[in-house]
């Protein structure tokens, strides 16, 4: 078998895989497999992802998939930097990291490694990063240069200068913009040669995020000196690489999701229910949030919480389900992941069905429940654009899927096997096909397995894809 080098590529080719990457939340190396296995399948999505980097029409995610050079000094706050890498990566940034010789005491490079999708950066002059990139290329590529944490001591030499090591040479030579998130000791902080570091590099045109107030990770210690959380970073970084319009690619889109099992009630206190977690419904509500739509999530009876900056609507029964959907539109998209119970009880008890005493249990009608994703598809008038189903089938997936597309009328259907061989049941990875209507013919894309985030971020990637320009 041969083996591919990916520094051995072009410029070009390796910019396009970057942006591909991150506007697909996966790492160069996954991007790669993913795009062979569509290459070797002949998967209409190659064409369209093909497209899509020469430029026709980039994909709206893209757009957001700028380069950020992280480099993390050695602190304690440095634990933190590892949920900042992820929480960037989520929002379809590609991370490059260069971490100090002191930061690899408190985190090691395989973990930075594993959440950033690359080898991070350790050694001026180690051979093979210098052939990678080299340093001077490692300080310009890229849209950003975020430091978190910056310790008292990166400060000190940035503000004088200093080049003496991987991080410093890369601060010194980039032309980029840098965010410090400094992370010390209070009495640190407070040092007058801290604050003229500061000073300086605030002339610089260095931008900075915290210190916060609050305990120190060191026991006892309290004042300002915690590093901003990895949330208040990110922030800090969409306002730097906005643009100026902070525009995201479901911006002014309105999604409505349905989400978890239905209950439907036998009397007061007894109910037909399902094992559904609401999951992969509240995860794709997240994912939608996060690239600026507006979203209504018509969520059935699960213990998750609320999604921040979703309009949550808590129902019970199939009809509440299907009467607060329809409140909810109009709607660009609707997303159906909802497992709906497909029967009701025809006279729901008012009193508390009691044993009679003769032996006999009662007899339990049941009549079928409305089809909420049916229903919608079918609307006249405020029919989104794009209705979204999901099917989990446990043979012959994707010709079920097929077939379920088109009794619905939706447009899409998310389709996956939950036989126990396809091991979606429960589990936190899932593989999933998205069978699509042109025309008369459906199309077929399968995407790799990945987890229920993943599926989550990769549809609402998809959606945005399809309502920005149609790329297909
Ligand atoms: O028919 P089946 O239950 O397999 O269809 C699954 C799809 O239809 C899912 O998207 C589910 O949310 C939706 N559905 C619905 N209302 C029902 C039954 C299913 O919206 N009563």
């Amino acid at each position: 078998m041969g083996s591919l080098t990916v520094r051995n590529l072009s410029e070009d080719v390796k910019k396009r895989l970057r942006l591909r990457a991150a506007a697909n939340g996966r790492s160069m190396e996954e991007e790669i497999r993913v795009l062979l296995a569509e290459g070797a399948a002949e998967a209409p999505v190659a064409a369209k992802a093909a497209s899509a980097a020469k430029g026709d029409k980039a994909p709206a995610t893209a757009a957001a998939a700028s380069q950020i050079l992280l480099i993390i000094s050695g602190g304690i706050a440095a634990y933190k930097s590892l949920d900042l890498i992820r929480r960037l990566r989520e929002r379809h940034y590609a991370v490059r990291v260069v971490m100090t010789k002191a930061a690899q005491e408190f985190v090691t490079p395989m973990a930075v490694g594993a959440l950033s999708g690359e080898k991070p950066f350790t050694d001026l002059f180690d051979q093979h990063s210098e052939f990678d990139v080299g340093h001077i290329r490692l300080a310009r590529d890229n849209d950003l240069v975020v430091v978190a944490p910056a310790t008292a001591d990166l400060m000190a030499k940035m503000a004088n200068g200093h080049a003496d090591d991987l991080a410093t040479a890369a601060l010194l030579a980039t032309n980029s913009k840098i965010l410090l998130a400094p992370a010390m000791n209070p009495a640190m902080w407070t040092n007058k040669a801290t604050q003229r570091n500061l000073k300086t590099l605030l002339a610089d045109g260095v931008v900075t995020v915290g210190p916060n107030k609050g305990e120190m990770a060191e026991s006892g210690e309290a004042g300002t000196g915690r590093m901003a959380e990895p949330l208040e970073i990110v922030a800090a970084v969409e306002k730097l690489l906005g643009g100026g319009t902070g525009e995201k690619p479901l911006s002014g889109k309105h999604i409505v999701i349905t989400a978890g099992p239905t209950h439907e009630p036998i009397d007061p206190v007894r109910y037909i229910a399902n094992r559904s977690s609401g999951k992969q419904g509240y995860a794709i509500a997240r994912a939608a949030a996060e690239l600026g739509a507006n979203v209504t999530l018509v969520s059935g009876p699960v213990t998750l919480g609320d999604v921040p900056g979703v309009k949550m609507v808590r129902v019970e029964s199939a009809r509440d389900m299907l009467k607060a959907t329809e409140a909810a539109l109009p709607a660009d998209v609707a997303i159906f992941a909802a497992a709906v119970a497909d029967w009701r009880t025809a006279n729901e008890g008012e009193q508390k069905m009691k044993k009679d005493g003769s032996g006999q249990p009662p007899k339990l009608a049941l009549v079928e429940n409305p089809d909420i994703l049916a229903t919608v598809s079918k609307l006249k008038s405020k029919r989104p654009a794009l209705v979204v189903g999901f099917a989990a089938e446990t043979e012959k997936v994707i010709e079920h899927a097929k077939a379920k597309l088109k009794r619905k009328g939706c447009d899409w259907i998310v389709a996956n096997d939950v036989s126990a061989e396809g091991g979606a049941m429960g589990g936190d990875d899932n593989a999933v096909h998205l069978i699509s209507a042109t025309g008369m013919e459906a199309k077929v894309e399968s995407w790799p397995t990945q987890s229920k985030d993943g599926v989550a971020r990769q549809l609402v990637a998809r959606i945005a894809t399809e309502l920005n320009g149609k790329t297909t």
